[in-house]
């Protein structure tokens, strides 16, 4: 099967796909030791595919807490009609506690889930190995440690791979399924196909730091704490323009406090490290500051955001005095769409749209920059600073508007630009000056690390793709991100940061450049696949 049939039919590894998992031998026996908030859910996971389950923890009142647990969960689900009478009792049937590492002698997968530890894990392994027959496979839900470091203490580490699932594991349905540098391809196509038969996907990748998921989940956040950090915007207003203007469900800010900033911060600190302080994955002061202080988000009350009995305080937006709008605008952008929808927009407002070349020396200038900020573009162009300001093109413009100002405009001029383009009752954000405003930098962040991935062959386009949007719940997956902005559009963004900033954090990758450059879809695999 060549490169092209395996982006189209969406299968998610070339060893599972060289190794029909239909000649495979299936898992009869699960054995999960940690039962905590991992190791209960992946045990109820594949009770429910159908496969007898033991779950062991060195605390026994943690087993009977996470079976009580499950039960509560599985017997809600069947008073909800979700699952019938049988199905409930076939279920618990099949997940039973194991009160000893004895006791997990006869399983042939063993899944562990226990604090994240290596020393503790790979004793672990050595206990079990000690325990069940030569062909029992052991896996690991780790998220940050490596695989291949885990397997290096086991007598057979062709049997160890890494199977990472994400809280909650029953209902979030992807796992990573990670290979180290000595596991066989069978022990992957094994873990793949009883994934798949648990009805999750099987994400496959190579032991990298973060893997694929934690990996591409970077940019959205290190990128956001940038522009925070260099005071462009505020949290809010960054969560309000990302979701808004990209789709997000959630904002970065918003996503940290559910987390936890302190866990946020350890991996952020981790990949950065393992990666040798490429600065693409720069932490933030700011944020290791915050987790000093405590602000860690809805489990300290605080964080980005107040919350009160876990709700949060939302905050009223600002809404700005109105102001008597006297001057004509001038826009430097002669695309079409773009100029009949502020037309529209300013005719609304009372005000109108100049068509010369050139703005008028009463002009409020508006520039529309791809990847530079209002200065640079205001000076390239040779406009009066104090008259001129950037609005952002990119993205959605009918849910919110964001103007740029720079530090040399009127404030008059800026609030007259502010209610000229809300007049139909959009609001409109008021941003400080940034290369890529804040959605051009944090979708071309996410694009271009998502391009490294898949250069670096840490996953297959269609698997990054789907593993980010199944994991992380991001309106597109890294790729396709980079198709709907159009990818040209995105290097020209990057290398606008690049430019503006001189700094290696947003070189382009090469995947990118040369599929913008050969006219290739972002998809396209490398000749070589
Ligand atoms: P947890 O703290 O809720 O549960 C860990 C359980 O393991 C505890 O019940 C503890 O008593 C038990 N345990 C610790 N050492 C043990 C040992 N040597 N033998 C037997 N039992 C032992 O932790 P959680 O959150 O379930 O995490 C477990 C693993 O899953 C960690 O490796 C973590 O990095 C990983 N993980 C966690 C995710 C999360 O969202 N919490 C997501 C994906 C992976």
């Amino acid at each position: 099967m060549n490169s092209a049939t395996k982006v189209e039919t969406g299968q998610s590894d070339e060893g599972a796909l060289r190794m029909p998992s239909s000649s495979l031998p299936a898992f009869q026996r699960i054995g999960v030791i940690g039962a905590g908030a991992m190791g209960r859910g992946i045990a109820q996971l594949f009770a429910s595919a159908g496969v007898p389950v033991k779950l062991y923890d060195s605390r026994a009142e943690s087993i009977q807490q996470a079976l009580a647990f499950n039960r509560e969960l599985l017997e809600r689900a069947a008073s909800k009609g979700k699952i019938d009478a049988d199905t409930l009792a076939a279920t618990l049937h099949r997940l039973q506690p194991a009160h000893s590492l004895d006791e997990l002698a006869g399983c042939d997968l063993l899944i562990e889930a226990i604090v994240e530890d290596i020393d503790a894990k790979q004793a672990l392994f050595a206990e079990l190995e000690a325990r069940v027959s030569d062909d029992a496979v052991l896996a690991s839900n780790t998220s940050s440690l490596s695989v291949t470091r885990i397997a290096a203490r086991c007598r057979r580490p062709q049997r160890v791979a890494g199977f990472h699932f994400f809280n909650p594991a029953p209902l979030m349905r992807i796992v990573e399924v990670v290979r180290g540098q000595r596991t066989d391809d069978a022990v992957i196509a094994r873990l793949c196909s009883l994934a798949e038969q648990a009805g999750h996907f099987p994400a496959v990748s190579p032991d990298s730091p973060g893997f694929i998921v934690n990996h591409a989940g970077r940019a959205y956040s290190t990128e956001a704490l940038r522009i925070l950090g260099e005071g462009i915007a505020s949290a809010a207003q960054i969560d309000r323009i990302l979701r808004d203007g990209a789709g997000f469900r959630m904002g970065p800010f918003e996503l940290f406090d559910l987390t936890g900033l302190d866990v946020s911060q350890a991996v952020m600190e981790s990949l950065y490290q393992q990666f040798y302080q490429d600065p693409r994955y720069l932490p933030s002061p700011l944020a290791a500051q915050r987790v000093a202080a405590g602000l860690l988000g809805r489990k300290s009350g605080e964080g980005f955001y107040r919350y009160q009995d876990g709700q949060q305080l939302r905050e009223e937006e600002p809404r700005p005095l109105p102001v008597t709008l006297d001057r004509p605008f001038w826009l430097d952008s002669q695309d079409p769409d773009l100029r009949h929808h502020v037309g529209q927009l300013l005719t609304q407002a009372g005000v109108i749209l100049e068509s010369a070349e050139a703005p008028s020396a009463r002009a409020i200038c508006l520039v529309t920059p791809l990847g530079e900020d209002a200065s640079t573009r205001i000076d390239a162009l040779g406009l009066p600073a104090e008259r001129s300001l950037a609005l952002e093109s990119f993205g959605e413009l009918d849910k919110r508007r964001v103007l740029m100002r720079q530090p040399a405009l009127d404030p008059q001029l800026e609030a007259q630009a502010r209610q000229a383009l809300g007049a139909d009752g959009v609001p409109v954000e008021v941003i400080n000056d940034s290369p890529g405003f804040i959605t051009q930098r944090v979708i071309a962040s996410i694009v271009n690390l998502g391009c490294e991935i898949a250069q670096r062959g840490i996953a297959t386009p269609v698997t990054l793709d789907r593993a980010v949007q199944l994991a992380l719940g991001y309106p597109f997956g890294p790729l396709a991100f980079g198709e709907h902005y159009g990818a040209a559009r995105i290097l020209t963004i990057l290398q606008g940061l690049l430019a503006c900033y001189g700094e290696p954090r947003y070189r382009p990758s090469p995947w990118l450049r040369r599929r913008v450059q050969l006219d290739l879809p972002l998809h396209a695999p490398d000749a070589a696949d």
